[in-house]
């Protein structure tokens, strides 16, 4: 037996007791003829102690970092406690000992302040894994993925798998595609999501169904993105969205308990999808913290109508803000004491490149009442009182304003909103803040209409199967989706539609998505003619979904929550790749693995395929 005990078990209770350990080996100190050894395992570290006859044999033999090793001995209550650690009131004595294995000295220190950078620890990750730190967050997962599925499995969903090796399935980004062996010259797609499989399992009338499943794109990487990924997907029958929001924040709830300890009592907020782009400018706000946008001159409109117009903004002169299509503000509070290079930083952040901005106006409200601004040359102090009000501020206050096209104006402030946000301190970790986005426009207008899933000029926000609000049916039913001018979209119908989608959003990041499904032929077909699909070209890609809508097909409706991003967040992080075992770095890379990689002239032409 090689263990009685694991590392992170043994307490002063124990002590006396005569006990088998084995681990890893994290430090080795000797003083004078008595050694002092970390040994660590997955559950924590314990110190052991070796006398002097077995420190005569470890300077024969002696142990280095990371080796493994295998103790028998006595625990005993240590002279020096160590509160810092579980086990730090016992140390075991030991009686003989053998070295399981030898390690070759790790490139990187294996501690929670480690001196690897990213890329080592990634071609180690199998050492990487075994610090603390990570360790926790692979835990984490675990935890999360098991109290997800409790929640499911209480509530009827079933577990059932859907094949890897697919046809293409539109989600926006591009395929990762296999070579057939057996067909030469055709592939498989690997599914973007199990988005059309759910679908049918609800033909077949599993009408509760949930998978923990991976999904592949080949898009571009970010912090929260990988391109082989989780979701916790899930579809129902017989639902409506209200239903949908219901059953998943109970879910989400349900982790928090279960994983945090967190008892979210009140109602997720809900808000639009129009709101959440007026008030902060991107469609998954951060509402930890409020500093809303002030739209003092727009095109963008709110509930069909503009609320501001500009005559704050225009007529005084200033070219900047009067030929802009948008003027946006922020109101920073208690900041109008900045000094000037603390404004020429920030003016500095907003032209990055990332953000794109030509400059940044500000205005200091001082705590006389008086202002001082980038702009006081054409607003006198009673238009700026005036601009100051609408922005809600007061003396002491600082406003930043941004001008420009909007849509770049609106990602602009509500870039630069959450960065004065992270400054002011008001995006704290441990606060979790959820938010139910929905009534998006079901349609986005794309001048690019070569990229996957966007064949002609509409492109499904979510994706072709998502059914329009049962009040906008008739309109993209009863109206031809053709776009004769690209420059008035805006004023075609199908602009207006709204679709029964919904977003979940956690902290300002998107954790879930989903949305009622068309399950009608009818109403399909004319979603696929909308995107640009002919009739042959629709059947030919989903001619099985369209089909099976003729036999029955219930109402149904589903979601999936990007199960990495769900962990990375409450673990604390905003980088999914420390709450996944083996992830790939920004380049789509697997440093260990060394892949992607080439293949040899056989295998290449056991699959018919001649490289370019
Ligand atoms: P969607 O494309 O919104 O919906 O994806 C659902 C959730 O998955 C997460 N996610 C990602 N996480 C890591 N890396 C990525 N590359 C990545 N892409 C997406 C996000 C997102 O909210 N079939 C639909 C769901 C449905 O309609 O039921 C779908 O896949 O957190």
């Amino acid at each position: 037996m090689y263990r009685t005990h694991h590392c992170g078990e043994l307490r002063q209770s124990d002590v006396g007791k005569e006990i088998k350990m084995a681990g890893w080996v994290q430090t080795v100190r000797k003083f004078g003829s008595i050694t002092f050894v970390d040994l660590r395992d997955r559950y924590g570290v314990t110190q052991l102690l070796f006398g002097e006859q077995l420190t005569k044999r470890l300077d024969e033999n002696p142990l280095g970092r990371e080796f493994v090793l295998q103790v028998n001995g006595r625990v005993a209550e240590r002279t020096s406690k160590n509160a810092h650690l579980s086990t730090g009131d016992i140390e075991i004595d030991v009686s003989s000992y053998s070295i399981l294995n030898k390690s070759a000295t790790p490139p990187f220190t294996i501690q929670d302040e480690t001196d690897g950078g990213e890329d080592l620890r990634m071609k180690y990750r199998y050492l990487d894994l075994r610090r603390n730190e990570l360790k926790k967050n692979i835990e984490l997962r675990y935890a999360v993925n098991r109290a997800a599925r409790n929640y499911l499995h209480e509530n009827n969903f079933i577990d059932i798998e859907t094949p890897f090796l697919i046809k293409s399935t539109p989600e926006g980004a591009r395929d990762f595609v296999v070579p057939s062996r057996m067909n030469a010259g055709q592939f498989y797609a690997l599914p973007q999501s199990p988005q059309t499989f759910k679908q049918l399992l609800m033909v077949s009338g599993y009408d509760r169904y949930f998978q923990v499943v991976k999904c592949f794109r080949d898009e571009d990487l970010r912090a929260d993105r990988q391109p082989e990924f989780t979701q916790i997907d899930c579809e129902m029958s017989f639902v409506e969205q209200e239903d949908i929001l219901e059953m998943f924040e109970g879910m989400i709830k349900y982790i928090f308990k279960q994983v945090k300890g967190i008892d979210y009592a009140e109602n997720v907020e809900r808000m639009s999808w129009e709101q959440a782009m007026w008030d902060y400018g991107n469609d998954k706000p951060d509402i930890r913290f409020g500093m809303k946008i002030t739209n003092l001159k727009s095109p963008f409109k709110k509930d069909g109508k503009i609320e501001a117009v500009g005559e704050l903004i225009n007529g005084a002169g200033f070219g900047v803000f009067e030929n802009a299509e948008t003027v946006l503000a922020l109101n920073l509070k208690n900041a109008g004491s900045y000094t000037r290079s603390q404004l020429d930083e920030l003016t500095d952040w907003v032209k990055r490149p990332q953000i794109g901005m030509q400059g940044l106006v500000n205005i200091r409200y001082q705590k006389d009442g008086s202002f001082k601004s980038s702009v006081d040359k054409f607003y006198n102090t009673e238009k700026l009182k005036s601009i100051a009000a609408s922005c809600k501020a007061e003396p002491g206050d600082l406003i930043l304003l941004l001008a420009g096209r909007e849509e770049r104006t609106r990602k602009a402030i509500a870039e630069l909103r959450l960065e004065l946000g992270e400054r002011s301190g008001f995006r704290k970790k441990n606060e979790f803040k959820l938010l139910w986005v929905f009534d998006f426009p079901l349609f986005e207008y794309s001048e690019d209409d070569s990229s996957p899933g966007s064949i002609g000029r509409w492109v499904a926000r979510h994706h072709p199967f998502t059914a329009p609000k049962p009040a906008d049916i008739e309109i993209m039913i009863n109206n031809n989706p053709a776009i004769e001018n690209a420059a008035t979209y805006l004023e075609h119908p199908y602009s207006g539609i709204k679709a029964n989608a919904y977003d979940m959003v956690l902290n300002g990041n998107e954790i879930g998505g989903g949305s009622i499904r068309i399950f009608q032929r009818e109403l399909q077909e004319k979603m696929f003619e909308a995107l640009g699909m002919s009739k042959e070209e629709a059947m030919h890609k989903f001619g099985f979904l369209l089909g099976a809508f003729e036999y029955g097909a219930p109402p149904h409706g589903g979601i999936a929550f990007g199960f990495d991003r769900l962990c990375a967040i409450l673990g604390g992080s905003e980088s999914i790749r420390d709450f996944i075992a083996f992830p790939k770095n920004n380049s789509g890379r697997d440093m260990m693995l060394d892949a992607p990689s080439p293949i040899d002239e056989k295998q290449l032409k056991e699959l018919s395929i001649r490289l370019a």
